[in-house]
Order: structure tokens, then sequence, then C-alpha cells
């Protein structure tokens, strides 16, 4: 195919050799299957800010830690140089992000890097080596679902050990390879200390995933694996090989239970509202 005009540098600077196909262009992000050497791997091409909702990324931005005060600075004023740094810093969050989960051993696409603002990653095939499916778009039945769930909690466990929390986890962003699972779309990743919202994002997450799953094994629906890995996290007693029973119990002289049962169900709401309208937009592909 013609080379997209953003590739362009790193065919050459030798990072990649051909653009073999593109595979996916979302709201946020273009990705291509390109060929390096031998290698197939994928390409992701980030959308210009102009393109995406500037003022949503504000609440994932909080916390991020950003070098030197200049930048800082810069960013808190969204000057041209602030936008500018903002747009940098959002993409680089991606790919530091990857390295950092694949060295904690969360099942992420492998990193190749970052050149000229794009990503090179693994290609995440099923088992003939075609680009995976989204869970999203596979029927599974109860006991995969089951499965499926055991190891997505695991790796949103894994992540909140490294700190992070995903923020934008859901069916969607979860790709069927042939041994399990595999987390991808990371730009807007947060800092689980420094970030007032991690909380709410760590259940929106958990629960976007058990909403789904829970369609094919209605008993996940039971279980509270978001609210008993973030008690843990909090108390300082969350490992990576802490095992979790899926039950919690809710402090009830600081909580209000049914406060707690709109927001889980205003999140399910939610994640079937963004189910909804992905399908459409893939209708008007
Ligand atoms: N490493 C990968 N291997 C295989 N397919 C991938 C990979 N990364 C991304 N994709 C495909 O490209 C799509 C878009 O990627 P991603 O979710 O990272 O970007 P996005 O622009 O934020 O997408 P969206 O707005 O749809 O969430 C994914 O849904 C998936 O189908
Ligand atoms: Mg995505």
């Amino acid at each position: 195919m013609k080379t997209p005009p953003q590739l362009q540098a790193l065919i050459d600077d030798g990072v990649i050799d051909e653009v073999l196909r593109p595979l996916k262009s979302g709201k946020e992000a273009a990705v291509y299957v390109v060929r390096s050497g031998d290698e197939i791997r994928c390409a992701k091409v980030y959308k210009d800010m102009a393109q995406r909702s500037f003022q949503q990324r504000v609440q994932y931005q909080e916390g991020r830690k950003v070098r030197g005060s200049r930048e800082a600075r810069a960013i808190g004023k969204a000057s041209k140089y602030g936008r500018r740094q903002q747009e940098a810093a959002w993409k680089n969050t991606e790919v530091d992000a990857l390295y950092q989960l694949r060295g904690a051993g969360v099942r992420v696409p492998e990193p190749f890097g970052y050149f000229h603002g794009v990503l090179v990653m693994e290609l995440v095939t099923d088992a003939e080596g075609y680009s995976a499916a989204r869970l999203g778009e596979v029927e599974l039945d109860a006991a995969q679902a089951r499965r499926f769930h055991a190891v997505l909690v695991q790796q949103v466990k894994l992540m909140l050990c490294c700190g992070l929390v995903h923020g934008d986890l859901s069916p969607y962003n979860v790709l069927v390879g042939p041994d399990g699972p595999v987390v991808i779309d990371f730009p807007q990743v947060v800092s689980a200390g420094g970030n007032n919202a991690a909380r709410a994002m760590l259940l929106r997450d958990v629960n976007n995933l058990t909403a789904w799953l829970g369609r094919s094994a209605p008993e996940l629906f039971e279980t509270w694996y978001g609210e008993e890995m973030w008690e843990r996290f909090q108390a300082g007693d969350l490992q990576p090989d802490s095992v979790l029973s899926g039950k919690f119990t809710p402090d009830l002289r600081a909580v209000d239970l049914d406060g707690v049962r709109e927001a889980i169900n205003d999140a399910r709401e939610e994640a079937l509202i963004r189910q909804q309208g992905r399908e459409a937009a893939e209708e008007d592909d």
C-alpha cells in the first residue's frame, strides 16, 4: 500500500521496511500492520489533539509525572508550548506504560519503541496468525468467561502493583490472543497514588469487564475484585502473588451502600452505552 506520511520517517530511518495494510482507525489513533525485516508488527499513529477531546484528558493528566518545571508550568497554562508538551506526554505515556507493564509480566503487546510519534509494537494475533479479535466481538461460554475474568483481574492487580490504573479498560481494549486476553490502549493510564480519581477509575475498569463477561457467567456479578484490591493496595498489602477472593465487606460506618450500588449500576450502564456507540460507529465504517 501507499505509505501514510506519518510512517515515511520510520521507513527512512530503517525502523520498519514496509507498511502492509491499515488495521484499524479508531477515534484516537490509526493502527497499521507493518513489516520490520522478517517480523510482522503493528504501528500506532496518534491522531492530532484537535481531532480528540482535549478536556476529557484533564482528569487523566492529574497525577502524571512530568519532567522539568517549565514543562509542568506549560502544561498547567495550556499555552501553545504547553499543548505541544501535553500532546507529547500523552503519546509517550503509552510506550512508557507498555515497557513498565511488560517488565512486570502483565499481558500487554511487546513494545519495540517510539519513533517520530509512532508506537511500534507486537501485533497480537489469533491462533491462525490473523490480527486478534477484541473481547467485545467474541462470544464466550461460561467457563471461558470465568477464565478470562480471572486472567483480566490478575492483570489489573499486577498493574496496580506497578502503581498504575488503565483508566479505559473495556471489552474493546482487550484482544483475544491464542493463549488468553491481552490488554491494549494505554495513553490515558493513571498513577494510582497521585490521582484522586484513581479508585473510581479502577472500579470502573473492573466493572466494565465484569459487566461484559457476566453476561456469559452471571455469578461474576457477585464479585467485588476492584474494591478488594483497592483496599489492599491502600493498606500496602497488595503484591503480585496476592490471592484475591472477590469478596469484600465494605466498612458500613463509612460507606453509603446505596451510593456504591448506584455507582456500579451507572458504570454498567455506561459500559453498555459505550458498547452500543462503538457498534454503531463500526456499522458506519
Ligand atoms: N498490538 C496490537 N495487536 C493487534 N491489534 C491491535 C494492536 N493494537 C491495536 N490493535 C487494534 O487497533 C484498534 C485500535 O487500537 P487502540 O485501542 O490502541 O487505539 P484507539 O484509537 O484508542 O482505539 P479506540 O478509540 O477504538 O479505543 C484495537 O481495537 C485493535 O483492534
Ligand atoms: Mg482502544
